[in-house]
């Protein structure tokens, strides 16, 4: 379980918090839903998760381990992350792509990432692509394989900045489809403003408005309430 108490953070050239008093607890879903329109706090939100922003008040913890605490290699095991920009090496093919952080950070040799590598691809459905270079392969593609890359070192989350906001609708609707079929033991955590995609995924999730916490629950729920207010 990730658990946020009293969050906050305010950007240094700002003076509005971009997200305030925020209370959550993100369970071991298969897929949880963190849900707003843009510029409600969400990527503010994934990146005080992810610690690639300090929280100016309030902790998170996963695990009940505040992660302010947590030494560097055991957060980024305990939690993967795709950008919406997805920051797959050009130069590099989608195979070296994958075996680069477990060879260059975690230590694997190549050959054992290879192998880990190969078999994710093709457990994944995309096990063609991995000679391929980035600029060879869909919006959709590259998204998997962003994903892909993060699942090799296992992390318990993976946090997925807006997936689905370079796809168009039927590449959303396959990519739905593939991810809620995919079988793998990590949590996904999708940061979305677009509500149908969320509501094919997620069965639970948060809504922010305005760098407020709003509702919390069914997915269902929290689109008909969005809606209503809208
Ligand atoms: N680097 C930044 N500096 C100052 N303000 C920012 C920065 N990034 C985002 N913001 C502001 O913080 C608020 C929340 O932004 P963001 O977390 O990106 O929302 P979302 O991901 O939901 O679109 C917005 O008002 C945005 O303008
Ligand atoms: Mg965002």
């Amino acid at each position: 379980m990730i658990r946020i108490r009293d969050l906050s953070y305010v950007y240094p050239n700002s003076e509005e918090p971009a997200i305030a008093g925020i209370n959550a607890d993100f369970p071991r879903d298969r897929v949880f839903a963190v849900l707003g329109e843009s510029g409600s706090g969400k990527t503010t939100l994934l990146n005080c998760i992810a610690r690639f922003l300090t929280p100016s008040s309030g902790t998170i913890t996963i695990d009940d381990q505040d992660i302010a605490d947590l030494p560097e290699p055991k957060l980024r095991r305990a939690l993967g992350v795709v950008f919406q920009k997805l920051y797959l090496f050009p130069h590099l093919t989608v195979h070296e792509n994958m075996i680069l952080a477990p060879v260059k950070a975690f230590g694997q040799t190549r050959n054992e990432a290879g192998r880990i590598a190969a078999e994710m691809l093709a457990r994944l459905g995309i096990g063609d692509l991995g000679d391929r270079y980035p600029s060879e392969i869909s919006g959709g593609q590259g998204q998997r394989v962003a994903i892909a890359r993060g699942l090799m070192l296992q992390p318990q989350y993976m946090l997925l900045d807006e997936p689905t906001s370079a796809l168009d609708a039927r590449t959303t609707g396959e990519f739905a489809r593939w991810l809620s079929e995919l079988q793998s033991d990590t949590s996904f955590i999708i940061v979305t403003h677009d509500l149908p995609f969320a509501a094919d995924v997620a069965s639970r999730g948060v809504f922010l408005k305005a760098g407020r916490l709003k509702a919390t629950g069914s997915v269902e729920t929290i689109i008909q309430e969005a809606t209503q207010n809208a």
